[in-house]
């Protein structure tokens, strides 16, 4: 099929990408001409896993191609994604310019029948918005079928989670639009279903916050377990086992971060407020999450007593592993918080060292995640990168002037870490 994607961050790229992939034939469109150009030269605006090599091979292949000309995309294709950002507002409301504004410049270059696709994690009643605005502005007399269809990517595993998703969410206004969208995805063998377009959206709000729910169920619980001697890990492991809970997003940290989570539920508890819902649930979700880091740095605070002109030791600085993103990240927020402490703060990340640099300043990056220990009083694991349990620990513990290691990830063996000779202090053990 002839696909159009509207934006080429980190969702409309994967998607356009994994689009190819199969077969379909892909225009990724950006108003950001640099980031066209990149493209063009085929180097990566983003890290991806696998998406590099993907992008390569079908471009290659004239299944994927490039352009900053929305009305290019919208005349070549059959059906145009939606996939800009939709930021979170200083009341946690949704700015909806960027959907409003793509959805204008689609209906001036619309000559024919289209289906319109929204990619973008959006408040419920968008899809109705973006219809109207598209009747609106559009001159000639052709048909539109506008579509709700989330994405449910995690960065760091979005190829993996676009090629193989649990399921697809379609939410339509009239059946016209549904053999199209099933020919789309009929190549992932993916479970399709078809709703409403206020259910569509709802589903992305809901599942998201649902999932930062259950990471502040189990850090609250880490709280317990720290209070009573139990063991974090083991009571996640306990629970997980049963099916109906799952032990996935079941792992106790320092608070989850990142361009998702903490904006949808902000949303999500804003939209609530409008549509008349006090969705408390949802707040408690984020008190917990925010108390999570408070209760960290107060950890390292009474170890270490005064941080001042101390030696610091930042093992991560990307929000989660597998990412080069800081957006939101918890680790950047934790070394803001030690820099204020006046720590100095020597740190790495295996990918996430660039763009730390335009929120970071002041800190030693250091390429080697093996000397990060030299001459610190402390070491601290903030990102989850599996890389770091291969971490030389013996190595680190001669090269610091006090072996005490802070992990918020809970990366490392209580026992091995004491036998090692660290101080070690970790999240709900
Ligand atoms: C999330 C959703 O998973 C995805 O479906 C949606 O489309 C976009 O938002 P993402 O933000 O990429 O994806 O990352 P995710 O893997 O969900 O992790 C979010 C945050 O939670 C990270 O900071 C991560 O470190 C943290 N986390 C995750 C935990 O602290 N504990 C867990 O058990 C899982």
């Amino acid at each position: 099929m002839k696909l159009t994607i509207i934006g080429t961050g980190y969702v409309g790229l994967v998607t356009g990408t994994c689009f190819a992939e199969v077969g379909h034939q892909v225009i990724c469109v950006d108003n950001n001409e640099e980031k066209i150009k990149t493209l063009k030269a085929g180097h990566m605006p983003i890290y991806e896993p696998g998406l590099e090599e993907l992008v390569k091979k079908n471009v290659a292949a004239g299944r994927l191609s490039f352009t900053s000309s929305t009305k290019e995309g919208v005349e070549k294709s059959d059906v145009i994604f939606i996939a800009v950002p939709t930021p979170p507002q200083p009341d946690g409301s949704v700015d909806l310019s960027f959907m409003e504004g793509v959805s204008r410049e689609i209906a001036q270059a619309m000559t024919s029948y289209k289906i319109v696709v929204d990619k973008s994690t959006v408040p419920v009643n968008t899809g109705k918005k973006v219809a109207e605005t598209i009747k609106r502005y559009c001159k000639a007399k052709v048909d539109v079928d506008v579509i709700s269809n989330p994405e449910f990517l995690r960065e760091g595993f979005a190829v993996d989670d676009f090629m193989k998703p649990d399921r697809v969410v379609i939410g339509v206004a009239s059946q016209r639009p549904v053999a199209a969208m099933k020919e789309v995805y009929a190549p992932y063998n993916a479970p399709i279903i078809v709703t409403d377009i206020n259910s569509a959206e709802l589903i992305k709000h809901a599942a998201n916050s649902f999932l930062a729910l259950k990471i502040s169920y189990i850090n609250a619980v880490s709280v317990i377990c720290e209070a009573s001697g139990a063991n974090v890990m083991e009571v996640a492991n306990g629970m997980g086992m049963d099916r109906r809970i799952g032990r996935q997003f079941l792992d106790a940290s320092l608070g989850f971060g990142g361009s998702c989570f903490p904006k949808d539920l902000s949303a999500f508890i804003n939209i609530s407020e409008q549509l008349g819902y006090n969705f408390g649930l949802l707040k408690e979700v984020q008190r917990i999450n925010a108390e999570q880091m408070d209760r960290f740095v107060k950890k390292i605070l009474e170890t270490m007593w005064v941080l001042k002109n101390k030696k610091l030791g930042v093992l991560g600085l990307a929000f989660k592993q597998n990412t080069d993103d800081v957006r939101m990240s918890p680790a950047i927020d934790l070394c803001l918080r030690l820099q204020k402490e006046g720590a100095i703060l020597r740190v790495h990340d295996p990918k996430a060292m660039e763009k730390a640099k335009a929120v970071l300043q002041n800190v030693t990056y250091v390429e080697d995640m093996n000397a990060v220990a030299e001459g610190c009083d402390a070491l601290i694991v903030a990102t989850e990168w599996p890389v770091f349990k291969k971490l030389d620990v013996e190595r680190a513990r001669k090269a610091m002037t006090h072996p005490i290691m802070f992990d918020g990830r809970n990366m490392f063996d209580v026992d091995e870490m004491e036998k090692i000779g660290f101080i070690y202090k970790s999240i709900g053990r």
